[in-house]
Parts: C-alpha cells; structure tokens; sequence
C-alpha cells in the first residue's frame, strides 16, 4: 500500500458493483446488452421511435433496483468516503442509487439516475419515483409526453465532465471498480489520472485489459472492503 493520507482519490464504479446486489451488468454473456438492442432501449433515436419500449426498460430496471439493496462493496466506499482525510471523489456510471442508499454523498452520477426525471420539453431535471409512461406530466412546465428517464443515452454527454476531469487532474489515488471500461469518456478517466501522477488500481472480477499500475481481480463484495480495510489502517507503508 503506497502512501496516501490526506491525498486525493478518486473512484469510478460501473455496473460490476452492483452485480452482487443482483442486478444485471451490461457486458458480461448474460447481461443487460445480450438481452436488449441498446439502439432501441438507451439512444434519443430509440425513444423518438418507441418511448413506450424506451419507458418500459427503464421502469424494469427501477423496480428491479428498488427491490435490491447495497452490498459490502458499496458500504465500504461510504466508510472510506467518512474516514479519507484528504480529496475524495465517488464517480459512478450506475443509475441505480445504491451508493446514496449506503451512505456515499460526495458522488457524482455521470450517466444520470432512475430517480430522476428529465423533461425534453422545458429541460427540468426533478426528483421521480414509481413508472413513467407517456401520459407522465412534467411537475415544472405541466406538459405532458415530455417526460424521459433523466439517464445519458449513447451520443449524450455525461454528467459533471468538467468536475470529474478537475478532479482527476490532482488525483493521487485512482480506483477504478467493476466496469469494463469500454464506454468513453468514463473509460478515458485511467489515463487522465495517469498524466497527473496517480496510482492507478482496478477491482474487478477479471482485469479489463486498461492500462493500471495494480490490478485486483475477485468479487466486489470481496476485494473492496479489504482493500478500504488496508487503505484507512495503513495509509503509510
Ligand atoms: P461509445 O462508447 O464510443 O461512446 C458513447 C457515447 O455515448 C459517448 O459520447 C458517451 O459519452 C456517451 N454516453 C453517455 N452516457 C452513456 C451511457 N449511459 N452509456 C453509454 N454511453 C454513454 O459508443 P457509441 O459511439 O455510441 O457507439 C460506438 C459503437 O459501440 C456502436 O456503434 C456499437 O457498435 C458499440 N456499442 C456496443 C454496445 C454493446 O454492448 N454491444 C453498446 C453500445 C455501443
Ligand atoms: N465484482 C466485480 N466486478 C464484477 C462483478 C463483481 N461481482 N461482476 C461483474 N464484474 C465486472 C465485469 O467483469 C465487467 O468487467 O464488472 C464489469 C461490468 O462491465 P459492463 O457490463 O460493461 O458495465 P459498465 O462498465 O458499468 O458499463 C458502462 O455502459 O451501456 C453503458 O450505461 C451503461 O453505464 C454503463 C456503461
């Protein structure tokens, strides 16, 4: 363990780490894309042309996360988040809200979240619960059939870019956590931590083939309250 107290760190997590809560990851043989064309469920061109399908997919996955709860994974990060000294930074492409519901607050949804709604019409972003449909009406301008899932689709850009690549700039410590890192620019976040110095590590179930410094392969559950477990006892070698 390298030394870090009162250093900046900054954590990626994908959907890896919510698999143990059960929830679908997306690229792994069984997962989200081996079961639904992306283009139809998660692009603006797929919802122009079926937002009842586009609806339908999302509010599945809604009830299936309201259904299942955080693992040690996610509590860990919280404590770590309570406990760190320095900078800290919780970045996630998941949409699923289980960091909150652990206890994680300095964190930032770059693809959205279930718990939100966006309305096409008038821009508002607002707190959602439940389904959505077409018949949903926006709570800021009352249109009606306006009204999408507040989540990034393919060609959108992320959420918080400006925020996260400032803070990777002056990361000492970059964890990346259960994603395969195919999708840019959440993918491009190693090599940026990388140019400012960082120590690079990836927890996953098996190494995505990114360019890290240290690479732990196991389960989420696993691999990440051992490595907090380290990181908070010992952050001096
Ligand atoms: P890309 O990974 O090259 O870029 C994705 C773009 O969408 C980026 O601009 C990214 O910022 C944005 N994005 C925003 N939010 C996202 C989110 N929640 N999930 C994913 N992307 C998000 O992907 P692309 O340019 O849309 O597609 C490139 C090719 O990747 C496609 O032509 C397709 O063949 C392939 N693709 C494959 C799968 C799969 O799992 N089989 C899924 C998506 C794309
Ligand atoms: N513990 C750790 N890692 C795991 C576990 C586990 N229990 N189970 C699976 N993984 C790993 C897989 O090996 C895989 O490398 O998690 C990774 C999940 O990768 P993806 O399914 O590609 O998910 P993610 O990287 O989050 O996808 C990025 O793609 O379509 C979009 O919007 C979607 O935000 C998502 C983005």
């Amino acid at each position: 363990m390298q030394q870090f107290k009162e250093r900046n760190i900054v954590i990626l997590t994908g959907a890896g780490i919510s698999a143990e809560s059960g929830l679908d990851t997306f690229r792994d043989p069984s997962g989200i894309w081996a079961k639904y064309d992306y283009r139809r469920v998660a692009t603006p061109e797929g919802f122009r042309q079926d937002p009842a399908l586009v609806h339908e997919f999302y509010n599945m996955r809604r009830r299936e996360a309201a259904s299942r709860a955080p693992n040690a994974a996610h509590l860990a990060l919280a404590r770590l988040e309570q406990e760190w000294p320095g900078g800290f930074l919780l970045v996630t492409q998941n949409i699923d809200g289980f960091h909150e519901s652990a206890g994680s607050r300095k964190l930032r949804h770059m693809h959205g979240a279930l718990n939100s709604g966006l309305c096409a019409g008038c821009g508002a972003r607002f707190p959602h619960e439940g389904d959505m449909d077409e018949a949903s009406r926006c709570p800021v301008c009352t249109e009606v059939g306006k009204v999408r899932p507040d989540v990034v689709w393919f060609g959108e850009m992320p959420y918080f870019m400006e925020e996260i690549f400032d803070a990777l700039a002056v990361a000492d410590l970059f964890l990346s956590i259960g994603t395969s890192g195919t999708v840019y620019p959440a993918a491009g976040f190693v090599r940026e931590a990388k140019q400012a110095g960082a120590w690079t590590v990836e927890l996953n179930l098996e190494a995505s083939g990114g360019h890290f410094d240290t690479i732990i392969e196991g389960r989420a559950s696993e691999t990440v309250p051992d490595f907090v477990n380290r990181l908070i006892a010992k952050p001096y070698p």
